[in-house]
């Protein structure tokens, strides 16, 4: 549909988590006309959710160095060393800034930052605030900071696509927004960069930690628009999502590796400790080698899911420590004071996304990208715990340097917009809402902790049907769904799903969190190197 509103600005910023506010906050304070405009609330999104904290070399004894070896074996050979390089060393500055603009983090006795533990970090290093509400603190604080520095946002608009001139310039994006008053249905706003921070995809999978709204809008735009997409096949599964029995779909309570950080145990229904011997540390071996611990015994056992016994912590140090995730087993009928607590993997974070330089541009001129829709080499093939909030900080700031930067020199001028091809038109049919839940359970069979050649192909052609079905109907009767944020949304779910299978049929090997049953080993010589993909804007 054409845009029935437009406005003018100098940046728009799409997504309002950490990576979003961020990159907002830092535009405004160096003169850019910016808006932020975010799919549902300001503080609805992935931030909120984070528990565990935030990484960076804070405490004493800690360095940059480091951190950039934690994260480079995490990443499992696939690290853009440079990348992380200027994670860890802009990390602990940024991290103080953040608490300049407002957040408050939990400090130790002596009044200095509280640090704990997560999976592959050899140090305390993880920086968390009301106990096990990180990421709900720095959203606070973050929204608080827009809000009194009066930032133009658009609530309930969801982006749809990339508006470019006719040089293939970015030259804003078109939107479609509900109930927001003057601004309401298709409108557009014109601005000469976008900064996506649009967070994940966890919802294209059955049973996720990922918040309702992480339907890979960001990828999905920045695939019809031609930009480089890069390393999608590898989806971390957090190893100890709260276990709600095996047809549990949707969102999922996190059981943060913090409580392990605390030195909760992992067993069995026996109460064996089976980390122990699989990796030098143990429970806090990186991410994916305790989710495939966890995978393979409960395989083993014909088990749907482990225990994580914390009983020793004793109510005190669960209450204080721990209130949100000791609410959230409570609430399902779980006291982890006096019992293990049922654990099983779940879809938790896209390590890959829209491909970035060191300043978060991607391949489409004046388009960036930042968090977890980008892909700027910093997590390899497995993200390092706690990572990402950072990484939503240090290269949120980048990019606000780099438009402030092109600014100056005089490179963003207003651009005139060109029609661009759409969902809703022949080549991107819309999916009814219905559709959504098709394709998370396609990709949870077919694509989910363990692949193999024939999953992934079984996967790949339900998703292509999935896709003809609605091609067809539209060119038969001309019938599309009728356009709304549930259609746009299933829409763009199918998108990344479909590419996010071929890339784990490609990768012919085990590797970070990409685990296929086909090909158990890690294959240097063919696989040590990125799956990209671009799509031509013009074909489906
Ligand atoms: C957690 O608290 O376990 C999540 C940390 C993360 O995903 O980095």
């Amino acid at each position: 549909p054409a845009p029935g509103w437009s406005i003018d600005a100098d940046v728009v910023v799409v997504g309002s988590g950490v990576a979003g506010l961020t990159a907002a906050l830092r535009c405004e304070a160096a003169g850019l006309r910016t808006v932020v405009v975010t799919k549902a609330r300001l503080d609805d999104g992935s931030t909120r959710w984070a528990q565990g904290g935030i990484a960076a070399a804070l405490g004493e004894g800690d360095t940059p160095g480091q951190h950039l070896d934690d994260t480079l074996v995490a990443g499992a050979g696939l690290c853009d060393e440079e990348a992380v390089r200027i994670l860890v060393t802009e990390g602990p500055d940024a991290v103080r800034r953040l608490i300049a603009t407002g957040a408050r983090f939990d400090e130790s006795a002596d009044g200095g930052l509280a640090l704990t533990r997560e999976g592959g970090h050899h140090r305390r290093r993880i920086a968390h605030a009301g106990g096990d509400a990180t990421g709900a603190e720095i959203s606070r604080a973050l929204v608080d900071a827009v809000r009194a520095r009066g930032l133009r946002t658009i609530e309930n608009a969801l982006v749809l696509d990339l508006l470019t001139d006719a040089g293939g310039r970015t030259a804003g994006v078109t939107l479609h927004v509900m109930g927001e008053g003057r601004h309401d249905g298709v409108g557009a706003v014109h601005a000469p960069a976008v900064v996506l921070a649009t967070g994940g995809m966890g919802q294209v999978f059955s049973a996720t930690t990922n918040p309702a709204v992480s339907t890979g809008d960001g990828v999905a735009l920045a695939l019809r628009a031609g930009a480089e997409i890069s390393d999608l096949e590898f989806v971390q599964f957090h190893p100890t999502v709260l276990f709600l029995g095996p047809d549990a779909e949707g969102q999922q309570p996190l059981v943060s590796e913090a409580v392990r950080g605390e030195g909760a145990h992992l067993v069995d229904a026996d109460g064996v400790r089976f980390m122990q011997g699989q990796h030098e540390l143990a429970e806090l071996a990186p991410r994916d080698i305790v989710a495939k611990g966890i995978m393979r015994r409960m395989q083993e056992q014909g088990a749907e899911h482990m225990y994580l016994d914390a009983r020793h912590f004793g109510a005190e140090m669960w209450e204080h420590r721990f209130p949100t995730i000791l609410a959230a087993c409570r609430a399902h009928g779980i006291d982890p004071v006096t019992e293990p607590v049922p654990v099983a993997p779940a879809a938790h974070y896209a390590s890959g996304g829209v491909r970035t330089d060191s300043h978060g541009r991607t391949t489409v001129p004046g388009l960036y990208a930042c968090g977890e829709v980008a892909c700027t080499g910093v997590h390899g093939a497995n993200r390092l715990a706690s990572n990402s909030l950072l990484e939503g900080l240090v290269y949120a700031e980048r990019i606000a340097a780099d438009i402030a930067a092109a600014r100056a020199d005089g490179a963003l001028p207003a651009r005139e917009p060109h029609p661009i091809a759409s969902p809703g038109q022949p080549e991107h049919p819309l999916l009814a809402p219905e559709a959504r839940l098709t394709i998370q359970r396609i990709m949870t069979e077919g694509a989910g902790v363990l692949r193999s050649a024939a999953s992934l192909a079984r996967a790949a052609d339900r998703l292509r049907q999935l896709h003809t079905e609605a091609r067809e109907a539209l060119a038969d009767d001309g019938k599309t769904a009728e356009p709304g944020v549930d259609t746009w949304e299933a829409t763009n779910l199918l998108c990344v799903a479909r590419v996010l299978v071929a890339a784990a049929a490609l990768r012919e090997e085990t590797r970070g969190c990409h685990w296929r049953e086909d090909h158990p080993d890690r294959d240097d010589t063919r696989w040590r190197r990125h799956i990209a993909v671009t799509l031509d804007p013009d074909r489906t």
